[in-house]
């Protein structure tokens, strides 16, 4: 049976004081909506799914067009009912069932979804919805339920009279529909006296009355439909699908230390035997390979790590590739575009921007490697410096395979250095050095013997 999908996103989220769009907000390193839109692809094709969108639309679009989904814009928010409403143009032609997902519940599972579309699928009732039991239902709409177990409506919490806000069923907010019954009867739905908005949830009262069958589903994890509606279930959520991350990279084969103290975003691969210490912030589209150790207190974000890779504690990765092999840190930072070859080494308070490293190449004290790109095995001494920017434009260093840089040498870009170059320590580095020269940039020592006791005679 034929499946399309609405997902209503159009809303501000009042309740987040926010001048951003409520689904924009980050759960897990995704933003909300892009959780539901992955649900949702999972059991729609991008062609069968729309996103009703509205406040920042235009963001909330470019974030999720990359899915290949489907936009209709809702101007004004008028409520979930009207929102589905905007939906009608793009999806009343398409027959089958309707889902509709709302898109601040970033933790539904594929699972629960397939057995809603099932359970609708196999049941005679116009719509499925699903429900679970709160401890604490407060902001839900309230189910109530005929002694068949069928909905028959459902009560938002302003309307509800003192003995329906004691029920702890609550709506999820996510509904399976016959497509035909649902765009022949979301016309009827009236504005809500008390606040004008045309809510969706008056279709169970009204699909009941026009003599069809609401069927709930009990869902036992209410972990999955937390719906966010303020900055403590945003955190509640993040928290949820962090958890959930780092089982499914346990299970995998990684090892997390105290992975409650980690922060590993959705979209992160780690492969197995790698070790993540604790205190560490895996971000973004970062990929790390086998065998890897990643020390306390790392952040790395978007970045690829090879296989056997051994980043130290407290170093920042950022947009930048290190090959296998390779050791980086403790308090190193690669800012960005950086590219760490095989068996390369980079020691501490190392900072490195758009710099490219040859296999086995070193830098492994106080240094800054900056539009640079560094040959094979060279050696760059402690407090390095290349001089990358003149004030207005930035120019590029090049430092030859097996080259040695002295400790505290300044390389005033543009700059080549060749392949087996030695360059003295304390240098200043103005002019191209050829391979297997030894260039001195300083001034010669002078020893004045006995200047101290002449300037100041002993008493
Ligand atoms: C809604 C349900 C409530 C349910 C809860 C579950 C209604 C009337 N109430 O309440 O029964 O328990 O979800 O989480 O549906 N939206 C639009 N356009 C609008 C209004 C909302 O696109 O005009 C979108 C929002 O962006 C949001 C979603 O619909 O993603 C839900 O809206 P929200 O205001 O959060 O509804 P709740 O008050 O949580
Ligand atoms: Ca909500």
């Amino acid at each position: 049976m034929d499946i399309s999908i609405a997902i209503l996103a159009a809303g501000l989220g009042t309740r987040m004081l926010s001048k951003r769009a409520k689904v924009l907000h980050r759960a897990g390193g995704r933003a909300l909506a892009e959780h539901v839109v992955a649900v949702a692809r999972a059991l729609a094709p991008a062609e069968r799914i729309v996103v009703v969108t509205g406040h920042q639309a235009e963001e909330v679009e470019g974030l999720l067009a990359p899915t290949g989904v489907g936009f209709v814009r809702q101007t004004e928010q008028k409520g979930t009912g009207h929102a589905l409403e905007t939906c009608r143009e793009k999806l009343a032609g398409h027959s089958g069932l309707l889902m509709v997902l709302y898109g601040d519940t970033p933790l539904l599972s594929t699972e629960t979804l397939g057995t809603l579309r099932d359970r609708q699928k196999s049941s005679d009732a116009a719509a499925t919805l699903i429900t679970t039991t709160l401890d604490d239902p407060t902001g839900y709409g309230r189910v109530i339920l005929d002694s068949n177990h069928n909905v028959t409506a459902i009560v938002e919490e302003r309307a509800c009279t003192a003995q329906q806000r004691a029920i702890r069923v609550i709506n999820s907010g996510i509904y399976c529909f016959r497509a035909d019954l649902l765009w022949k009867h979301l016309g009827e739905v009236q504005p809500n006296p008390a606040s004008g908005e045309y809510y969706l949830t008056d279709l169970a009262e009204i699909l009941t009355r026009a003599g069809h069958s609401v069927a709930a589903m009990h869902c036992a994890d209410p972990d999955e439909l937390l719906g966010i509606n303020t900055r403590i279930e945003l955190a509640d959520a993040d928290r949820v699908l962090r958890e959930r991350k780092c089982r499914e990279l346990m299970l995998a084969g990684v090892t997390i230390e105290r992975p409650e103290s980690v922060t590993i975003d959705t979209d992160v691969q780690i492969g197995a035997d790698s070790v993540i210490e604790p205190c560490t912030r895996l971000l973004g589209a970062t990929r790390i390979g086998e065998d890897c150790r990643i020390g306390a207190g790392a952040i790395i974000q978007n970045s690829v790590l090879e296989s056997g890779v051994m980043v130290a504690p407290y170093t920042l990765i950022n947009e930048s590739r290190v090959a296998s092999g390779a050791h980086v840190g403790p308090f190193a930072r690669l800012r960005t575009q950086v590219d760490v070859g095989e068996g390369a080494r980079i020691g501490n308070f190392v900072e490195l921007k758009k710099a490219r490293l040859g296999a086995g190449a070193k830098s492994q004290h106080l240094a800054y490697l900056g539009d640079t790109v560094i040959g094979a095995k060279a050696n760059i001494g402690a407090g390095t410096i290349t001089c990358n920017y003149d004030g207005k434009l930035k120019h590029e260093t090049r430092i030859g395979e097996r080259a040695f840089i002295g400790s505290n040498s300044t390389l005033v870009a543009p700059l080549e250095i060749g392949d087996d170059a030695y360059i003295a320590a304390g240098s200043v580095i103005t002019e191209p050095v050829p391979p297997e020269t030894l260039a001195l940039g300083r001034g010669r020592q002078v020893n004045k013997l006995g200047w101290v006791s002449k300037r100041k005679p002993r008493k």
